[in-house]
Formats: C-alpha cells, sequence, structure tokens
C-alpha cells in the first residue's frame, strides 16, 4: 500500500474487513471493468446483467460513466489529464467497493491503455476483470443512441473517442471480449454471466 500522505493517519486495518463484508453477503466481490467506445453497449450490458447477478442473489453497483460524471466528478472534461483524473477517483471508488464486498459494474471508455493500467494498478489485478466490449466505430455511429457522434461531426464535440481522440482497444489473454454487432444484449450478457458467475460464487 502506498505510504499515506503526511499527517493522515489511515484506519484501514481497523475496520470490519473485506472477507467478513463478504461472507455476510455471501459473495467474492470483484470489479468488472467494462471498456469500449460511446455507443458500444457497455451501459446496456451492465443494467441487464446487474439484473441478472441481483436475481441470483448477488450484491451489485453499476458505475457509469455519464451518472459518475454528473456528480462525484462533473469537474472533469475530456481531456487527457481529465480522462485520467476521471478513471483514478473511480478506481479509488471501486476499491471501497471491494472493501464493501460489493460486485462492481463499471462502463467508462476508459479509452488507452495507460489510464487503464491505472485502474488495474488501483484496483489490484487479482480483482480487476477487464472486458472490452468491441463494437465497431462504424457501427456506434450509425446507432448514435445519445446524437453525440452527429454533433462530434459536426465539430460541436472535440476531442471525441475514436474521432479527434484515441481509443486503444485492448489486447491480452486476460481479456473478456464481448462483440456486439452480431448479436443481441441477451447473448452478450449470457456470455459475460458465464465468464463471471465462477470468480464471485463463495
Ligand atoms: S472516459 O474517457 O473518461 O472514460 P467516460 O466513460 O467517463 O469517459 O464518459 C464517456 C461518456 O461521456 C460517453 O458515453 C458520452 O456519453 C459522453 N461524452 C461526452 N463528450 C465525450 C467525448 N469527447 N468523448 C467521449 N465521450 C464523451
Amino acid at each position: 500500500m502506498k505510504k499515506a500522505p503526511e499527517n493522515i493517519f489511515p484506519v484501514f486495518d481497523r475496520l470490519v474487513n473485506r472477507a467478513e463484508k463478504e461472507g455476510r453477503l455471501k459473495q467474492h466481490s470483484k470489479a468488472i471493468w467494462m471498456t469500449g467506445l460511446s455507443g458500444s453497449g457497455k451501459t446496456t450490458i451492465a443494467v441487464e446483467l446487474e439484473k441478472r447477478l441481483f436475481a441470483l442473489g448477488y450484491f451489485t453497483q453499476v458505475l457509469d460513466g455519464d451518472n459518475v460524471r454528473s456528480g462525484l466528478n462533473n469537474n472533469l472534461g475530456f481531456s487527457e489529464e481529465d480522462r485520467t483524473e476521471n478513471i483514478r477517483r473511480i478506481a479509488e471508488l471501486n476499491k471501497l467497493f471491494l472493501n464493501c464486498g460489493i460486485i462492481t459494474i463499471n462502463c467508462f471508455v476508459s479509452p488507452t491503455t495507460a489510464i487503464r493500467a491505472q485502474a488495474k494498478e488501483i484496483i489490484g489485478a487479482e480483482d480487476f476483470l477487464e472486458v472490452f466490449v468491441n463494437t465497431p466505430f462504424e457501427v456506434c455511429e450509425q446507432r448514435d443512441v445519445k446524437g453525440l457522434y452527429k454533433k462530434a461531426r459536426a465539430g460541436e464535440i472535440k476531442n471525441f473517442t475514436g474521432l479527434d481522440a484515441p481509443f486503444e482497444e485492448p489486447s491480452g489473454e486476460s481479456i473478456i471480449e464481448i462483440k456486439t454487432e452480431n448479436q443481441s444484449v441477451e447473448e452478450s450478457v449470457v456470455e459475460l454471466l458465464n465468464q463471471i458467475l465462477p470468480l464471485i460464487k463463495l
């Protein structure tokens, strides 16, 4: 654990611990981290996934970009610096939820390898479950659920991910990839659920 700043005396070790809370909730807590372009389907999948998990008796919390940016992170924009700070705070939030025994389902563009590595570092590799919601840019643009692609094309939004700001695709053995283009939401959710269940069963 990093050293606390000067004159700060954390009491982590005196609190009811994570294992005790996981025991109460009868689950292992994890941070499910969905990354992908705006409109790729992260939130849609998260909403359905949470319903399924909750119905099975699991205790969960969805953290979503637009939600967090309308509260905790309402002072941040979309520069690289602000996105990094956005994800840093959210990763710290995940750590708190992990210590409460809760399964968090995160939906953040988290567009670069460095930003996701920062989240993984803060949360801890063993609890960080990276899910790439892989939907091609053209498909997201065609869906344009929030009308943002149209605005970005018209120059009304700057630093738009995939257009004039980067999206670096995640790769690697440990990453779960969900390709939404040719399957239903239900199929995507079941695919993900099947990977998650063995990890959260106590
Ligand atoms: S992140 O890059 O910092 O991880 P985050 O997931 O919190 O982004 O927020 C992304 C959401 O903000 C998108 O789904 C979209 O609705 C909205 N948004 C507004 N401006 C932008 C932009 N310039 N780039 C990407 N998303 C944007």
